[in-house]
């Protein structure tokens, strides 16, 4: 069966800076080289400790974040890593559901 969503090797580093006057340059591997698939009709649940990349993984899939590698196919076709392009078919098929919504986000 072809696969509804596919993951391959999507990797997200955020540049950041430490040191005492932040002149050190670091980079925090938020999501590291994650593969999955998942056909239609299946759930996939992403368990892990605060901070393991979860809500990044989620955003990198819906366009919110560019990828720094990998790819991701929707119905087997590439999504662009353009973040600019809005027709992309991501944004009719994928939905966001935030575990701790903020007031304007409630009121839409
Ligand atoms: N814009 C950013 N710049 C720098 N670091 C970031 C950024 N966004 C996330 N991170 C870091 O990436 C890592 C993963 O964060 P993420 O929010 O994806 O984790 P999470 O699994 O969703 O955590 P939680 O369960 O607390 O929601 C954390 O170390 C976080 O500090
Ligand atoms: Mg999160």
């Amino acid at each position: 069966m072809e696969p509804l969503l596919e993951v391959r090797g999507l990797k997200k580093h955020f540049p950041v800076r430490t040191g005492m006057f932040q002149s050190e340059k670091k980079s925090v591997k938020a999501v590291d080289d994650v593969t999955l698939h998942l056909n239609r009709g299946e759930t996939l649940g992403v368990v892990g400790e605060s901070g393991s990349g979860k809500s990044t993984l989620g955003r990198l899939i819906l366009k919110l974040l560019a990828p720094t590698a990998g790819k991701i196919f929707l119905k087997a076709r590439i999504l662009p890593t353009c973040l600019a392009d809005r027709c992309c078919e991501c944004a009719g098929t994928c939905r966001s559901f935030f575990k701790t919504p903020t007031r304007r986000s409630i009121r839409g």
